[in-house]
């Protein structure tokens, strides 16, 4: 079993550089199989979700590389093959493979997808959009087998009942390789949607109006290679600027646009911590009056609900008490009674609200992860609790946090991971 180790109250300074977007990153891979030739994306994150992604691809007879965060994709050899139970459920993005083999093959045998336990996590938009576009759905209640088939996909209009990130760019992909015009509204404003609507159009795909709440995707008949950067990743950048501004003393984070991470600027400002920005780099020191603030998550350009967890480690140390609301999944909040086992002086109206009051100083402790962003949260906590705190479940954070020990280790971090059986 893996832990992460940490001595706190280390002051970090120096710079850390900032990877590729898991969440770009985790939809560009399976992306690659729209067209047949060899496809290259660069800045992508040495991440556990791209190794179960990498897995799929195996199964698929996909060629794939992964060198110096180069993943080559070479999809000429593809077999349409039934996408296994324990490979879907590996992660939440394996649904990308639902649009992708569509566009493709007009059918796929694939699982419900997995990811995070943050809340129910319905794929209902994705199926109905994609019913939409012409596919018939064949659904197995026991094992949750999924067996989407059409004779020819066809444009259509699809109004996403929510602004899904997944839905969009699943229904992005599907839409590429249909016949005609497909116009998506209310989708999803997410950057990370703009970063793959850049890939699919250079692969010759026709989709404007990324990054905006309508989609026009005008089908074409063939894809063609590609090569793309993926962007940075907002939410780890968030990450860390948050560390810098409780432990920091002239921490700077690198490779990031300050622009995509306004959200998060907008908050500081309010709770009065100073930063520089200069042209992709941040540099933030300790803050010793954070102020209290009311927080909400939003879509984007919202505050973004994967940094609502680690935020809430910033609030325990503000001055006074914060308001704190998740409104895009419904258990988010699983890490409140580690922050309070820690010290914290979290209390939860329900799963959803918490009212947070600090400052609170924190102690080490031991304490489990309990998913992806929640467990960076408490990895934040650590760095600024007195004395050790060991994290179990170490492997939701493995799955979307670039090579987090060493990058905090350079630092100045004492923080190790150990691996006993
Ligand atoms: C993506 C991100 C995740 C982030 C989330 C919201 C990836 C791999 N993950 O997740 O880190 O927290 O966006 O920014 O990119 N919903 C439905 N039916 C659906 C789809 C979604 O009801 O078919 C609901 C969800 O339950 C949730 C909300 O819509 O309440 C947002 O989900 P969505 O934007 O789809 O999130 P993901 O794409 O899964």
């Amino acid at each position: 079993m893996k832990q992460i180790i940490i001595n706190g109250k280390k002051e970090l300074s120096g710079e850390i550089a900032i990877g590729g977007a898991k969440n770009s990153a985790v939809a560009l891979i399976p992306a690659s199989l729209l067209s047949s030739g060899k496809c290259k994306i660069y800045k992508v994150p040495n991440i556990s979700d791209k190794d179960a992604l990498f897995e799929i691809l195996e199964v698929l007879n996909v060629k794939a590389s992964f060198e110096d965060t180069t993943v080559t994709i070479d999809s000429s050899n593809i077999k349409n093959v039934v996408i296994p139970e324990d490979l879907s459920n590996k992660l939440r993005a394996s649904y990308y493979f639902m649009g992708v083999l569509l566009a493709r093959f007009k059918h796929v045998e694939i699982y419900f997808p997995g990811g995070c336990n943050i809340g129910t996590r319905p794929i209902d938009l994705h199926l109905k959009g994609f019913v939409a576009l012409g596919v018939n759905i064949t659904h197995d209640e026991q094992t949750h087998k999924y067996i989407l088939d059409a004779k020819n996909l066809t444009g259509s209009r699809i109004n996403l009942d929510f602004a899904s990130v997944g839905a969009t760019i699943n229904l992005m992909f599907a839409a590429s390789l249909a016949k005609g015009t497909t116009i998506i509204t209310n989708a999803a404003k997410e950057i990370e949607i703009i970063n793959i609507a850049d890939y699919l159009n250079k692969m010759g795909a026709d989709i404007k109006g990324a990054g905006t709440s309508t989609i026009t995707i005008n089908g074409v008949t063939k894809l063609h290679e590609a090569q793309i950067d993926v962007i940075p990743d907002r939410i780890e950048a968030g990450t860390y600027l948050m560390v810098g501004a409780m432990i920091g003393n002239n921490l700077t984070v690198s490779g990031i646009v300050p622009n995509q991470i306004k959200a998060l600027f907008d908050k500081f400002d309010d709770m009065g911590i100073k930063y520089i920005i200069d042209k992709d780099k941040v540099t933030i020191s300790k803050c010793n009056n954070i102020k209290p603030i009311n927080i909400k998550t939003l879509v984007y350009p919202g505050f973004p609900t994967d940094l609502g967890q680690p935020i809430s480690v910033v609030l325990t140390q503000a001055n006074g008490v914060s308001l704190f609301e998740e409104t895009i999944w419904e258990s988010r909040m699983q890490h409140v009674k580690y922050l309070n086992k820690m010290g914290a002086n979290i209390k939860l109206n329900d799963s959803t609200h918490s009212i947070i009051t600090g400052p609170t100083p924190l102690k080490g402790c031991e304490i489990n992860a309990t998913d992806l962003r929640g467990g960076a949260a408490l990895v934040m906590a650590g760095l600024i609790a007195d004395g050790t705190t060991k994290i179990s479940n170490i492997e939701y954070i493995l799955r979307g946090y670039e090579n987090l020990v060493k990058k905090l280790r350079q630092v100045g971090a004492d923080i190790k991971i150990i691996d006993e059986n």
